[in-house]
């Protein structure tokens, strides 16, 4: 295969959620795709935000934050959180909001997976700054469940690809992980699985 060179301001696939925090009092949203799990125990998830932003004057305020997992059909209302600054307009009539064990943290209603978060860290880079919080409770509509595990493809979740700028929604499901991978064996690889 031909390689070519691609550049170093490159981008993985992201998950679209949307982060959640009160500013004086009054829940606003933002769209983050800079967002992953960072730690198994205790739970820690990982949201890089600019700090020009006005969701970083809330964080300063409560230490607390929802991320909220949209699913695809709240693309627009998702989008708009990206365009718009609480500053200027009140987004916190987009979607009706729900308080939970935290009390200062607003979650949406409509997304199918909401996470309450308590700030435990945040590191500061140039531009951005990674706000570490540990998941304290999280949610889900009951009819987003498969027995008793998310269903992924009910909650049809998004996916943002840059430099073009495009949502994404699931494609087929194409293997078990942890699994998949069984049916290769390297020389010297003496795995046995069950
Ligand atoms: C799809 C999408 C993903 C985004 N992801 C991030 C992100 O991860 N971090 C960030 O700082 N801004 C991100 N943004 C930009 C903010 O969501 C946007 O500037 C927003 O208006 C900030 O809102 P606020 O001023 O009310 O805090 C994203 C925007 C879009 C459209």
């Amino acid at each position: 295969m031909e390689k070519i060179k691609l550049g170093s301001n490159i981008f993985i696939p992201m998950p679209v959620t949307l982060l959640g925090i009160n500013i004086g009092g009054k829940a606003n949203f933002m769209a983050l795709g800079w967002v992953s799990r960072l730690n198994s125990t205790p739970p820690l998830i990982g949201a890089a935000i600019n700090k020009l932003h006005y969701s970083f004057e809330g964080i300063e305020e409560n230490e607390t934050f929802s991320i909220n997992i949209p699913s695809k059909d709240m693309v627009k209302e998702t989008d708009y959180c990206g365009l718009v600054s609480g500053r200027e307009t009140d987004k916190s009539k987009l979607f009706n909001v729900f308080y939970g064990k935290l009390e200062t943290v607003p979650m949406i209603e409509e997304c199918p997976i909401t996470m309450e978060c308590k700030l435990v860290d945040i590191h500061e880079m140039p531009s951005n700054e990674l706000l570490i919080g540990e998941i304290v409770e999280s949610y889900i509509g009951k009819e987003y469940l498969k027995g008793d595990v998310p269903d992924i493809k009910k909650i049809a979740p998004l996916l943002l690809t840059m430099p073009d700028n495009n949502y994404w929604t699931l494609g087929e499901n194409i293997g078990k992980a942890w699994d998949a991978g069984k049916e290769l064996k390297l020389e010297g690889d003496e795995n046995e699985y069950i």
